[in-house]
């Protein structure tokens, strides 16, 4: 999880993104109104936090940092900085969903936001980004869907037909979807529910009936996605499962599982959201991957997600097993000066402390012994096999400098 932590702000700083943290928890209303009440997130998924006081706040762990960040956005005035605000965050999210492989109640998202550019080529260069990012994560061949689902001038009226279109079936619908028809019918069309499969698949789609601005943007679009490059695969069934996205809409998949349940990232256009949240009328556009998904496909793949540990570059043993106060602090002088080191601590005979650093893969052993009286240790080139007597003051140097010289010499030769 940190490798891929390092890798994302590595690539955001890389992009002109800054991090910003959010709390794990906000006032409900800021999910509710951003989110959006009919949806699996808030209506099955949100960690309600038991209410405390006679305020009547409720709270809620988040399930996902876009609502947090655009309510920080307005609450701190980000307006008046120069747009777009391009933000970072990696942390926890938290649905209520059951458990079951790459869907958990407690998982890690990547997240980027770019608040205040009306796109599209900004929506181009984040999926760029996110692209890249799997790349150096490891995850090949990676599929990007993309859609767009209008805005509120083309998209009233396609809910109205897509309205006209469920009703006839409404009986035959699942409860909760149709409960859903009449409040909410674009979550039908990501339902989980294998029930509605061929349903959804026949209903009207909304890239048909894009007004002639949003038409042009999803145009833009894709006209930028390809001069960067990136193969990307029109999905027209992607509405996604919040309510605040407009217009561009995407998710990234493992090759060959595009549309299937479990999406390694996804993301879009939210022009509405900023004023939703009390603030000025502001585009945004932004995506969450999610990084247990990214372990997994690793794993899959017969990568180990586990992160390697760094072998010592010095390993500090001694004559005197009981010694340990004295390997210690010349390990300490050692990491002091930013050099891998460990001390052995096990009270042990020397011929063992020897084989565990070996065991290692450690570059030198440090023999602290009678020499010590005089300020020297024993420096021992377990790859050389060489050994000789170094002054306790020079040792951190001759260190350094004999592993960096021996890992250059490597390299080059
Ligand atoms: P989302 O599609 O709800 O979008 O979640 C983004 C990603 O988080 C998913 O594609 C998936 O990889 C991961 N994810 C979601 N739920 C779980 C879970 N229960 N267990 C493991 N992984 C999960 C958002 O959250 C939006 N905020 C993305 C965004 C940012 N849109 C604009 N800006």
């Amino acid at each position: 999880m940190l490798r891929l932590e390092t890798i994302g702000l590595g690539l955001a700083a890389r992009y002109g993104y800054q991090p910003i943290e959010t709390p794990l928890f906000e006032q409900t209303a800021v999910f509710e109104r951003g989110i959006g009440e009919v949806t699996d997130v808030i209506e099955k998924e949100l960690f309600r936090l038991a209410p405390r006081s006679e305020d009547g706040e409720t709270w809620a762990l988040r399930p996902e940092p876009t609502a947090g960040i655009v309510r920080a956005y307005v609450q701190h005035g980000m307006q008046t900085l120069p747009q777009p605000v391009k933000l970072v965050l990696v942390g926890p999210m938290f649905r209520y969903d059951r458990p079951q492989a790459g869907r958990y109640r407690q998982f890690w998202q990547f997240d980027i936001e770019a608040i205040g550019d009306p796109g599209p080529a900004v929506d181009a260069e984040i999926i760029e980004l996110g692209s890249r990012f799997y790349r150096d994560a490891g995850v090949e061949g990676v599929a990007v869907l993309v859609n767009s689902i209008g805005d509120s001038a083309c998209r009233p009226a396609y809910i109205e037909e897509l309205k006209a279109y469920f009703r006839p079936h409404a009986a035959s619908l699942p409860d909760i979807e149709r409960d859903r028809l009449e409040r909410n019918p674009l979550r039908l069309l990501d339902s989980k529910d294998p029930a509605m499969t061929a349903l959804n698949a026949a209903a009207p789609r909304i890239t048909d009936r894009l007004c002639g601005p949003c038409a042009d943007h999803f145009r833009s679009f894709q006209d930028h996605l390809r001069a960067l490059e990136i193969p990307f695969r029109l999905e027209p069934g992607l509405v996604r499962g919040l309510d605040y996205y407009t217009r561009t809409a995407f998710e990234f998949y493992v090759a060959g599982r595009e549309g299937q349940q479990q999406a390694l990232g996804g993301g879009g256009r939210y022009d509405g959201l900023v004023e939703l949240l009390g603030g000025k009328p502001t585009p945004g556009i932004g995506f969450g991957l999610g990084l247990d998904r990214v372990l997994l496909a690793l794993e899959e793949g017969g990568h180990s997600a586990r992160a390697e540990l760094i072998p010592p570059v010095a390993v500090v043993v001694g004559a005197d097993p009981a010694a340990t106060a004295e390997r210690l602090r010349i390990a300490t002088l050692l990491r002091a000066s930013g050099i891998v080191a460990r001390a052995e601590l096990a009270p042990r005979k020397l011929g063992k402390q020897l084989e565990a650093a070996a065991r290692d893969r450690a570059h030198f052993a440090v023999i602290v012994g009678d020499e010590l009286a005089d300020g020297q240790v024993q420096l021992k080139d377990l790859e050389a096999g060489t050994q000789k007597l170094v002054p306790v003051d020079d040792l951190a140097r001759e260190v350094g400098r004999a592993h960096a010289g021996h890992h250059h010499g490597t390299a080059a030769g």
